[in-house]
């Protein structure tokens, strides 16, 4: 049987046993050489690793600034398609950098236009590559870094389509025990989540039988300028094009679907919904038939028929700015908001307690959780006990594109519909002309 997947291609129904992708890929893995990590034989405790960063807009900034202020880390290398944000990053950088006694960037780590990264991860002041370039591009920008033999430090989403997931999911299997390789999942490394979290898989508010997840927030800033090329445009406008972010879901939305997963221990069997453009008419270079949804509505079927709701907007909407989950279970009611607060409500109260009372599960601070994900990552590096998230980050990843896949086809998606999906963008973009 054949339907419209997100990118307009066919999409199959198959029967592939659930988290088949997972063993699938392990065997394409094999056999495929990568430079040994240096770094456990170089580095003594008190030495800094150098970063090297691939993508330095916004989250490469912050990301970049966090790793200084949390960890032993040096900014090394920078690259950028654009000159004008390498230009910017050396400033902010070098200027940060001094502050901590490290000294400038070296000019010749500096890389501008499209293949750039090639030589930032070949570069020996380069132990640990952050990837904080558009999801399009991260399968190749994490493959390159693993075959480098550098740690990652790889931003969410993995990737925007299927065929890039599994491209990821193998550079992760090549990575296994020779390098390190986090996703952007900062809210995993709250205390307020992370107890949450733990209480319900304890049993506390027993079964789940039913979430609601929800991600509302503002409009996203246009990038134009008068006289840039449509690819410019377009690339400069990334978070508004399926193909390069993935939609809002799989870009945005991503870290609450993350949290459903987490609590479930599960991908979902399967997705339906519709989402669409209300208020999203145009943006400048980005093709019609592209444009990012402004707001989605789904239902997630996990094992056991449990059902969640997921629902988002991404428009003016000064009003009101929320990211969180709800847990139902036979028990009790779990909840966990963005901005605070994380509580457990049970149904038989406690001694000292009225119904209803919530107790309080910790302090939500994710800003504070970058930087404790950032040491943990560092920590592993330098002790030389590797940690790799691709395998959750891959399967998070494929949760927000069967919700994309559900409301482009108007159709129930199952997972292993999804997976035998030719779900793959594979744009023909000519980016050598940016210079
Ligand atoms: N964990 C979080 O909470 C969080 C928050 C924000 C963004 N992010 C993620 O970080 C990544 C970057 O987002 P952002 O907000 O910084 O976007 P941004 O547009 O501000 O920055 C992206 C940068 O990548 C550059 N770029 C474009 N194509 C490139 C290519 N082929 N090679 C190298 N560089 C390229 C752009 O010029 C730009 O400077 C995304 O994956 C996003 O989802 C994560």
């Amino acid at each position: 049987m054949k339907e419209k997947s997100s990118n307009g291609t066919a999409v199959e129904s198959s029967s592939l046993p659930r988290r088949n992708f997972v063993k699938k890929a392990a065997t394409i893995g094999a056999g495929v050489t990568i430079l040994p990590a240096s770094t456990v034989f170089t580095y003594a405790a008190n030495s800094a690793l150098g970063l090297g960063i691939i993508g330095l807009g916004g989250r490469g900034t912050y990301d970049g600034g966090e790793f200084l202020n949390n960890t032993d880390v040096r900014i090394a290398a920078l690259h950028d398609v654009f000159e004008d944000k390498v230009k910017a990053a050396q400033a902010n950088f070098d200027r940060k950098c001094e502050a901590k006694g490290y000294g400038k960037i070296p000019e010749s780590n500096l890389f501008k236009g499209h293949r750039g990264f090639e030589k930032l991860v070949a570069s020996k002041d380069v132990d640990l590559v952050l990837v904080t370039s558009p999801p399009y591009f991260h399968p190749e920008h994490l493959e390159a870094s693993v075959a480098a033999g550098k740690h990652v430090y790889l931003e969410k989403p993995v990737a925007t389509d299927v065929a890039g997931c599994m491209r990821v999911l193998k550079a992760g299997k090549q990575a296994d025990g020779k390098v390190s390789v986090h996703v952007g999942f900062q809210k995993r490394y709250d205390e307020g989540y992370r107890n949450t979290i733990n209480r319900i898989h304890a049993g506390e508010i027993g079964a789940i039988v039913l979430g609601q997840s929800f991600y509302y927030t503002n409009d996203l800033g246009r990038q134009n300028k008068p006289g840039m090329s449509d690819l410019e445009s377009r690339i400069r406008n990334w978070v508004f094009d399926m193909a390069l972010s993935g939609d809002i879901i799989v870009e945005q939305n991503i870290h609450i679907v993350d949290v459903v997963n987490w609590a479930m221990k599960s991908h979902p069997i399967k997705a339906s919904g519709s989402a669409g453009r209300a208020l999203r008419k145009q943006v400048d270079g980005i093709p019609a038939s592209m444009l990012t949804n402004d707001h989605y509505m789904l239902t997630y079927t996990y094992p056991g028929d449990v059902h969640v709701s997921f629902t988002s907007n991404q428009f003016r909407n000064k009003g009101y700015r929320q990211q969180g989950e709800r847990f139902f279970g036979v028990d009790g009611f779990a909840e966990t908001m963005q901005s605070g607060p994380a509580t457990i409500t049970l149904n038989q109260v406690r001694e000292g307690q009225k119904t209803g009372d919530r107790m309080d599960a910790g302090k939500v601070d994710l800003h504070a959780a970058v930087g404790t994900k950032m040491k943990a990552l560092v920590d592993s590096i330098k002790s030389g006990k590797y940690e790799n998230q691709v395998e959750q980050g891959v399967e998070t990843t494929l949760t927000s594109i069967i919700g994309r896949m559900a409301v482009t086809s108007g159709r129930e998606i199952t997972w292993d519909r999804m997976l035998k999906s030719n779900d793959n963008w594979n744009l023909k973009l000519n980016l050598e002309s940016l210079g």
